[in-house]
């Protein structure tokens, strides 16, 4: 295999910007360099090289399955559809979310998928026909009927990566406000008061009878898949405890000021949705990430269910804190070390060639290529 360089860039090193070249040979980064570059070299017209972004938490994979309600498109090709989508925007490795047990959201009514479009990911993986990195992240809906069946499931040869628990039952964390709750079911389903109401009180008692079983469950599957621990929705500093004893290492969208500084107290790294960032709150009425990052509580940014926002948010964060590494390290340096990659998310001799070019434009950045493992996938 031959060498590649990128030279003529601006390179994001883990301490700020260079102005260089980037060898890279056999997928990894060999050296970086201010000194001149052979004549063969791939000049980048001072565009950036950033490290690849590392997305922990996306559900983009269910618009593709799913584009419209009800339309389930065939699976692979939805999955390839979604890598190439990814890798456009800049995403390197990403923990795909599959939901295990129905969920309260009326959104996700794709039944029972998780499994099935596992095994087509990591199919589709072995084969080498996708992008970038695709690992498992398997959300458990706690209060689910079907939750239990489903872990069952789930091995460790799975290589599953993070398992969520989560917990949408109405008048508590995500949904704590039953009003904003009453307008976004009734606006999607078009429900009667009435049947809200029996819809509400059917999946408190569930959770009343399920919750804590189903969680133990949960933490024992993710300690028997080998998988990071994530808690998601976190309210109170009460439900931070429980989530730390639970072993969480990462907490996906806490939603209030309290539960983040708990976070930051119990070593706990605090993730936020970068659409939350990007249009100045959360769509539930959660606290804002932009709150968070200003009070210097904010770790690890995800795209949720915008890919394209991930770059921007790295970015976004940059400018905000005026250190465009600190920035972007919440989208590729710090999610890798939360999930105990240590191969990837910086630029520096020894580290995976998982990079992208990018240049800054008005109201957003264009990614000009992407490499995975020094192979241009984008
Ligand atoms: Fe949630």
């Amino acid at each position: 295999m031959t060498d590649t360089v990128l030279t003529n860039a601006r390179i994001l090193l883990p301490d700020g910007l260079i102005h260089g070249s980037i060898l890279i040979r056999q997928g990894v980064v060999v050296d970086v360099s201010t000194g001149p570059a052979p004549r063969d070299a791939l000049d980048c017209d001072r565009d950036l090289i950033l490290p690849g972004l590392v997305e922990l938490h996306t559900d983009n994979l269910e618009r593709h399955i799913e584009p419209r309600p009800k339309v389930d498109w065939p699976h692979r090709a939805a999955i390839l559809a979604h890598d190439g989508e990814l890798a456009a925007c800049g995403i390197t490795t990403v923990f795909d979310a599959l939901r295990l047990g129905s969920d309260n959201d009326p959104e996700g009514e794709l039944g029972e998928y998780a499994r099935q479009l596992a095994d087509d990911i990591l199919d589709l993986r072995a084969e080498g026909a996708l992008r970038i990195d695709h690992r498992i992240h398997l959300r458990a809906e706690v209060c689910s009927v079907t939750l239990m069946a489903e872990l069952d499931r789930f091995g460790p040869e799975d290589g599953v990566g993070i398992v969520s628990l989560m917990d949408h039952t109405p008048g508590q964390r995500q949904f704590r406000d039953i009003d904003k709750l009453r307008a976004y079911v009734i606006g999607k389903r078009g429900l009667s008061e009435e049947g809200f109401q029996a819809k509400i009180a059917a999946e408190q008692a569930l959770g009343e009878r399920v919750r804590d079983s189903h969680e133990a469950a949960t933490v024992a599957a993710c300690r028997r898949y080998g998988a990071t621990l994530a808690s998601h929705d976190d309210t109170t500093a009460e439900q931070v405890m429980a989530s730390h004893a639970f072993g969480a290492r990462l907490a996906e969208f806490p939603t209030t000021h309290e539960a983040a500084e708990a976070c930051r107290a119990h070593g706990i790294a605090v993730m936020m949705g970068a659409p939350n960032l990007i249009r100045g709150g959360s769509h539930s009425g959660n606290v804002a990430a932009r709150a968070l990052a200003e009070a210097d509580l904010l770790d690890i940014v995800s795209s949720d269910y915008v890919p394209a926002a991930l770059l921007m948010a790295g970015l976004m964060l940059g400018d905000l804190w005026d250190d465009l590494a600190r920035g972007m390290a919440t989208v590729s340096a710090n999610p890798a070390a939360s999930v105990g990659l240590r191969d990837r998310g910086l630029i520096a001799p020894g580290m995976r060639a998982d990079l992208i070019r990018v240049r800054r434009l008005d109201g957003g950045a264009r990614v000009r290529g992407t490499w995975v493992q020094g192979q241009r996938v984008g």
